[in-house]
């Protein structure tokens, strides 16, 4: 089995959704959350940006023990300074630095030629590696980089000292077919004698960031990079607990590992979504309010025979504690007596067949039936018989 690392970045690019802003006491929660969920490295921030981002990764290097800890830089001697020394207590530190590679973003943002980006790249990659054992190159706007430049800019970064390498789909404009070969043509045509990791960063602007990041993953990507709940800029990254639980559930296709603690998977997203006060939508894969429940009469009954015949999720195995039958307008006979067991009634065909009548008059007006809407049901049978 392949190994594939995991890279968070909830606290630089995440903390980059619009209305989220953690303090050190947070990142540093989130931080060791994330240490127990089994993530690989951490980028805990992007030191220069301001005194509490430096404050927050210098925090965090004290604190985390197995994970890596990462800062981000741009091709600037300061910005790596500055990481370097909010990184210089950790035991694992990397260097993250970046520099746009699209003609778009040399045109209008940088106001530079590619050669001017190819020689800034090797300065800054080697002053890194100077500095730093790990160092981690990512060419922004890379899916809408022409691409004989782009690995001519992968190449300088490699000869320059960097051993790993993101490639970010930084618009999230790419698709998986793409993606997955754009990964394929990176890995045949860069030549180092040290080993490469490749890494896959999406963004989810067309909602693919997912499909992208396993894209790259079956084309030779050994790291993806993320964020908890999918948090970011715009529509946000990748969701890592998706990558996560999709690697697991479809071990027998991707053949690959992680050293990810699926059972803190809903721990690790319930903090990240009270801290950045980001509730999690109900639909949203592994880890909605929804994902485990099931409200049609046709589902419930299939559950309720075996849970296989419509979840491909345990809930346990991402640390939810139960699926739910959730009673509605579609919901049948089997659900509605199981639930009715659970309250504690042992019920008659005749009661059942008058009951389940009545819950489904009042069913046709409210959107769910509570418990307590079924005592009161039931309450007032008693009351008539
Ligand atoms: O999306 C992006 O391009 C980034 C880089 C800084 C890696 O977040
Ligand atoms: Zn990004």
């Amino acid at each position: 089995m392949r190994k594939i690392q995991f890279f968070d970045t909830t606290l630089r690019d995440g903390e980059q959704t619009p209305g989220v802003n953690f303090n050190t006491n947070e990142k540093v929660q989130i931080a060791l959350q994330l240490e127990k969920w089994g993530i690989d490295t951490i980028e805990a921030g992007f030191p220069i940006a301001s005194p509490g981002d430096f404050e927050a990764v210098q925090a965090i290097a004290q604190v985390a023990t197995k994970m890596t800890v990462a800062g981000l830089a741009r091709c600037q001697k300061k910005d790596i300074d500055c990481a370097y020394e909010a990184l210089k207590d950790a035991k694992h530190p990397q260097l993250h630095v970046f520099l746009a590679t699209s003609d778009v973003h040399l045109k209008y943002k940088l106001k530079m030629t590619r050669e001017e980006v190819l020689a800034s790249i090797k300065e800054h990659v080697s002053y890194g590696r100077e500095r730093f054992e790990k160092v981690q190159f990512s060419p922004e706007d890379a899916t809408r980089t022409d691409k004989a430049f782009l690995l001519e800019a992968i190449q300088t970064a490699i000869d320059a000292g960097a051993t790993i390498i993101n490639v970010p789909d930084t618009v999230g404009y790419s698709n998986p077919t793409e993606y997955g070969a754009l990964f394929a043509y990176l890995i045949e045509n860069i030549k180092s004698d040290e080993e490469i990791i490749f890494s896959s960063h999406c963004h989810d602007d067309l909602g693919m960031a997912t499909a992208n990041a396993l894209a790259a993953i079956e084309n030779g990507a050994n790291r993806v990079e993320g964020a908890i709940n999918g948090i970011g800029e715009r529509a946000g990254n990748t969701a890592l607990e998706e990558v996560a639980v999709a690697l697991h559930i479809r071990k027998d296709f991707y053949e690959c590992e992680s050293t990810i603690v699926l059972s803190e998977t809903k721990r690790t997203s319930d903090i990240v979504a009270r801290l950045s006060g980001f509730a999690i939508p109900k639909n949203k894969a592994v880890i909605g309010g929804n994902a485990y429940a099931h409200e049609s009469g046709i589902h419930q009954d299939g559950v309720l025979k075996n849970p296989e015949t419509y979840e491909i999720i345990t809930p346990q195995l991402v640390g939810v504690h139960t699926n739910s039958l959730p009673l509605g307008k579609l919901s049948g006979r089997h659900a509605f007596t199981t639930k009715m067991a659970e309250l504690g009634y042992d019920l008659s065909d005749e009661e059942v067949q008058r009951l389940f009548k009545k819950f489904k008059e009042l069913a046709d007006k409210k959107k769910q039936i509570t418990d307590e809407d079924l005592i009161a049901l039931q309450a007032d049978e008693v009351r008539r018989s």
